[in-house]
């Protein structure tokens, strides 16, 4: 049985590379996973290809131990993984709850990790890991601190690991968009203290940052710039130093929250 996995296959980034790869591929089965059932329903209800719904929460060690036996009794062939779900939260790391930033982690590094591993002995040769990282993991970015943090992770993580398997033939892609129009909006601005960024100036959609990431995957690169904004802060970060980095975006965030 040949599959793709998509993580947050629910909205956004990761409901549209669901439905390009229902496009563009010919599998058995997609296996869609993200906490909101009624949501991956949905999506599953706009593909022609059979889709598995898995309602879990990545956050837990329960869910991704589900995952894994559901990997050992299946033993698919897993042709391409899509690690797109995840979470930040804007505010300063005193005002987030130790909760919020636990789940952070959990979503964003822990769960993204474990279900590349999981994921690595069923892929045979062709097969494509795309991570979704972001621009926050270019640069250190205060009241932003844990989600950017977390992001550098997911794009160090994927560059490394693209080394590792390379002789697999298997592709390893981080995709770095700046701001995307999805739910991650609505859910980074509800704070614990109230303190939010307001503007998105330069923000794009879901189907735009799919297309170019998608294209650049398929090219073998390990790093996807979906955007002229993205390649913009990319160039920038390597020129500047550190401390005019955190200055430019002290401004930025001062503009943006009003
Ligand atoms: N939007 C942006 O501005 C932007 C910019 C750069 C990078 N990114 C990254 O792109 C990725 C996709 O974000 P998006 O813009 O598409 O946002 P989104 O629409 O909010 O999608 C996030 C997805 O992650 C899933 N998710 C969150 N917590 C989960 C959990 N505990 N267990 C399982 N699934 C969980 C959500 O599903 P459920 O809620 O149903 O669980 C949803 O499907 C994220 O990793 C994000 O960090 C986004």
């Amino acid at each position: 049985m040949q599959i793709a996995v998509v993580t947050g296959a629910s909205s956004g980034i990761g409901r549209e590379f669901a439905l390009r790869i229902d496009e563009k591929c010919s599998l058995d089965e997609i296996w869609l996973i993200a906490r909101r059932e009624k949501n991956l329903k949905n999506t599953a209800k706009t593909m022609r290809t059979k889709a598995r719904i898995l309602p879990l929460d990545l956050a837990t060690q329960d869910s991704l131990i589900a995952l894994r036996r559901l990997f050992e009794k299946e033993k698919p062939v897993v042709k391409i993984l899509i690690n797109a779900a995840g979470f930040g939260k804007f505010g300063s790391v005193q005002s987030q709850t130790p909760e919020t930033i636990e789940e952070m982690i959990a979503v964003n590094i822990r769960a993204l990790t474990s279900v590349t591993r999981m994921v690595l002995p069923y892929m045979g040769d062709g097969g494509g890991i795309v991570n979704l990282s972001s621009v926050s993991g270019f640069l250190p970015l205060s009241y932003l601190a844990v989600y950017a943090a977390s992001k550098a992770y997911v794009l160090r993580f994927s560059q490394a690991l693209a080394e590792e398997v390379r002789e697999r033939n298997i592709r390893v892609t981080a995709v770095c968009p700046y701001w995307v129009a999805s739910e991650f909006i609505p859910v980074a601005q509800e704070t614990d203290d109230g303190d939010s960024i307001n503007q998105f100036r330069f923000i794009t959609v879901p189907y735009r940052v799919v297309k170019k990431s998608g294209r650049d995957h398929e090219k073998g690169k390990t790093l996807s710039l979906p955007g002229f904004v993205p390649k913009a802060i990319f160039c920038l970060t390597r020129i500047l130093p550190e401390a005019c980095q955190r200055a430019i975006w002290a401004k930025t965030r001062k503009i943006s929250r009003s």
